[in-house]
C-alpha cells in the first residue's frame, strides 16, 4: 500500500493524519466523525467552539456540505480551486456541530497540493453521502503556535499524537489561506492571505470588506494572541531598528533580528537572519524562520515592520499577532 493509500485507510479508521497543503500543514480527521474531529480539539489543545475548516476534492462536493450557495461562491471556486481561499457558507444541516463550532456556517477549501489532492480524492471517493469525503484540517500546530510548514515542524508540534504525518516539501504559500464570508450580507475577508482583497474583488465585481463583528471571535486567527514564538517578539519600524536593537544590546539582552538590512554592525550578542524584500517570499519562509529564531534562545526578536501596502497585508496581520501572542 503506497502512503497515501494508508494515510487515507487511517482517516477513515477515525485517525488523525497531518498533510501537506500549499498554505500550511493540515491536521485531517474525517469530518463526518465525532469521535476524530474529537482528537484534534485534543491534540492540539484547543478550545472547542473553535469552527475547523473542511478540504474538499473539488467544488462539485460544495452541495454536501452547504446550502444557499451564492453565485460569487461558484465563481470564486472556479477561479481560485483548488488554493489559498476558504470560503465561509451557510452550512448543510448534517455537518457536525464539532466541526462548526455550532455555528450555522461551515468553512469549506480545496488546497492545492498534489499530496493533499490525492488523499482528498482517494478519502472522498469511499464517501460519496452527504458529508462525506471532506476532511476537517486546522492547522498542525499545537493552539496559538508559529504553523507548521514542513513535516519536520508538524513532528516537533504534535509527534506521536498524530498517526501519520505526509512528508510534501516545504509549504508554497507559507501562511494560511485567505478565509472569505460569504454566508450572507456583504462578503467579508475574516482573515487575509496570499490571494489578496484585489484577486477576489476582480472575481465578485467589488472590493470584499475586511474583518470579522466584534465581539465574536469566530476565527480562532483571529485571537490576538496567535502564531507566536515563544521569545517574546517586538515588531519595530524599519527606521527605529537599529536604536531598539543597540538599546537591548546595552541592557545585556541577546537579540535576533528579522529584517531585510543589518540594523547594526556584527555584534557577538546580535543574531541578523536577512529578510526577504518581497512579500510572497517573506510569506513563504516567515514561520520557518521564525522557529529558527525562536530556536536561537535569545531574550527578544526584533522584526523590521513591513511595508504599509496591500501585498503586505497578510504578512502584516502575522506578525501583528505573533507579537501579541509572546508577550
Ligand atoms: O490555510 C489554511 O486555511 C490551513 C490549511 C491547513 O488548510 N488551515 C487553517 O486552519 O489555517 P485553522 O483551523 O488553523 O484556521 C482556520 C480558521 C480558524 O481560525 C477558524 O476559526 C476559521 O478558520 N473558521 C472555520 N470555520 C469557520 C466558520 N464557519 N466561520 C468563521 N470562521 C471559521
Ligand atoms: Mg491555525
Amino acid at each position: 500500500m503506497n502512503e497515501v493509500s494508508r494515510a487515507a485507510a487511517l482517516l477513515r479508521a477515525g485517525e488523525l493524519v497531518a498533510f501537506p497543503t500549499e498554505t500550511v500543514y493540515g491536521l485531517g480527521a474525517d469530518a463526518s466523525n465525532p469521535q476524530a474531529i474529537a482528537k484534534i480539539f485534543a491534540a492540539k489543545g484547543r478550545p472547542a467552539d473553535h469552527p475547523l475548516i473542511v478540504h474538499l476534492p473539488d467544488a462539485s462536493h460544495l452541495e454536501r456540505w452547504a446550502v444557499d450557495i451564492p453565485e460569487a461562491a461558484r465563481k470564486l471556486a472556479a477561479a481560485f480551486w483548488p488554493g489559498p481561499l476558504t470560503l465561509i457558507l451557510k452550512r448543510h444541516p448534517s455537518v457536525l456541530d464539532a466541526v462548526t463550532g455550532g455555528q450555522d456556517t461551515v468553512g469549506l477549501r480545496v488546497p492545492n497540493h498534489p499530496l493533499a489532492l490525492q488523499l482528498l480524492r482517494e478519502f472522498g471517493g469511499a464517501n460519496s453521502g452527504a458529508n462525506g469525503g471532506g476532511l476537517a484540517a486546522p492547522s498542525a500546530n499545537r493552539f496559538g503556535h508559529v504553523s507548521p510548514t514542513t513535516a519536520a515542524h508538524v513532528r516537533e508540534e504534535l509527534g506521536g499524537t498524530v498517526a501519520m504525518i505526509l512528508d510534501g516539501g516545504p509549504c508554497a504559500v507559507g501562511i494560511e489561506s485567505t478565509i472569505l464570508d460569504l454566508s450572507g450580507g456583504e462578503p467579508r475577508i475574516l482573515r487575509p492571505g496570499m490571494l489578496d482583497a484585489e484577486a477576489i474583488g476582480a472575481v465578485l465585481g467589488c472590493l470584499p470588506a475586511f474583518g470579522g463583528e466584534q465581539n465574536a471571535p469566530r476565527v480562532s486567527g483571529s485571537l490576538d494572541a496567535h502564531y507566536a514564538p515563544s521569545t517574546p517578539l517586538q515588531l519595530v519600524a524599519a527606521a527605529d531598528l537599529a536604536a531598539t536593537a543597540a538599546q537591548a544590546l546595552a541592557d545585556g539582552r541577546r537579540v535576533a533580528v528579522l529584517a531585510p538590512e543589518a540594523p547594526v554592525h556584527i555584534h557577538q550578542k546580535m543574531v541578523w537572519s536577512a529578510a526577504s524584500a518581497d512579500a510572497a517570499q517573506f510569506a513563504h519562509e516567515l514561520y520557518a524562520r521564525l522557529r529558527e529564531l525562536d530556536a536561537l534562545g535569545c531574550d527578544l526578536i526584533l522584526v523590521a515592520a513591513p511595508p504599509a501596502a496591500e501585498a503586505w497585508r497578510a504578512v502584516a496581520d502575522r506578525l501583528r499577532r505573533a507579537a501579541a501572542g509572546s508577550k
